[in-house]
């Protein structure tokens, strides 16, 4: 075959193959979209958080733990905490809600004072892109207004609590009630899971019950006002929270009784005023509710903004604690 001919054909071949290297050769779809890993926002770490916190107030011991843990936890990560005090008010907390929303913090850590009343401020927050940590207590607003609630099992707490007591009293009983916060998610399931049990024991009775707020003044108060009133008739006391159970157990030592033995007495908390009553031989029982809620309301807070999955319910793992074992126990609480 003559040169000419050979080199003719080679061109004819080559145009069927069509120009090397040119654009017109597919190219992987890969290569003319963005890089999806290089548009992906980076994770944020600890340090690049901030979180708003709006603290129902300072009512109890147990309180008072809860705001250290989170104000500690968020300085050892090095995150950047917003932290509002609505000193016992609705109003206040749905106010400091607003200012966090206002402030463009990333999360909003909230211990909801009452249970209702939550569903417009949460919506604000919903639309202003700022999710919603329910902490310690629950909030009745529909389930796509909060993320995630981190805290205790309040119903199962009035449950232990009368367990408890019946074995205490041997199934015979004149209680009387110091309720929590009215309309707060631990008095209200505190009351209920109580009755839950006393529904098997006919020989327990309620003979009276009455909001103490929480606070040791109030609880002594209205545990004053129930001796006046039934005297020596009252053999039990269930307390929604120590410091109730503290302030009662002063009101009953100064009408003349003994606490813990004329009267038997269950509170709720652990906190460590609790352990010393009941190293006195002052207290019966108190049911654990943990208060020291900072390292994983962060960690969700964390896994939130990173978009990741995180359970609707995260529950605390608590205890109950009697009389025998509270000298061995104090020097490890710690609240
Ligand atoms: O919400 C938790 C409750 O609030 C605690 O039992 C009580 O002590 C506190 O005030």
């Amino acid at each position: 075959m003559k040169v000419s001919r050979v080199f003719f054909l080679l061109v004819i071949f080559a145009s069927l193959l069509g120009p090397v290297g040119c654009a017109q050769q597919p190219v992987p779809l890969s290569i003319l979209q963005p890089d999806s890993n290089l548009n992906a926002k980076p994770e944020k770490k600890y340090e690049d958080l901030i979180v708003g916190y709006a603290q129902l107030g300072a009512e109890s011991e147990w309180r008072a733990a809860n705001t250290i843990s989170i104000k500690e936890t968020a300085k050892q990560l090095g995150v950047e905490l917003r932290f509002l005090d609505a000193q016992q008010k609705q109003a206040n907390q749905i106010e400091a809600v607003r200012k966090l929303i206002i402030q463009k913090v990333d999360v909003i850590g909230i211990s909801p004072i009452v249970e209702t009343g939550w569903d417009e401020v949460f919506q604000e927050a919903k639309d202003a892109g700022i999710p919603i940590i329910l902490v310690d207590r629950r909030a009745t607003v529909p389930d796509d207004l909060y993320v995630s609630y981190l805290g205790s099992d309040f119903l199962e707490e009035g449950r232990n609590a009368a367990r408890v007591m019946a074995k205490l009293v041997n199934g015979e009983a004149k209680i009387v009630e110091l309720v929590g916060t009215i309309d707060s998610a631990p008095a209200n399931d505190r009351y209920t899971g109580f009755r839950e049990i006393l529904k098997s024991y006919p020989g327990m009775k309620i003979i009276d019950s009455q909001s103490g707020d929480f606070t040791r003044a109030r609880g002594k108060e209205v545990m004053a006002a129930f001796l006046q009133k039934y005297g020596k008739r009252i053999t039990a006391v269930y307390a929604h929270n120590d410091d109730m159970a503290l302030g009662a157990i002063q009101a009953i030592e100064e009408y003349g009784l003994k606490p813990g033995t004329d009267i038997k007495i269950v509170s709720v908390d652990a906190a460590r005023g609790a352990f010393e009553a009941m190293i006195a031989g002052k207290l019966n029982a108190t049911i654990e509710c943990n208060p020291l809620l900072g390292p994983q309301f962060f960690e969700l807070a964390l896994k939130v903004v990173n978009g990741k999955p995180i359970p609707k319910w995260v529950p605390s793992i608590e205890t109950i604690f009697f009389p025998e074992d509270a000298s061995k126990i104090l020097p490890t609480r710690k609240y």
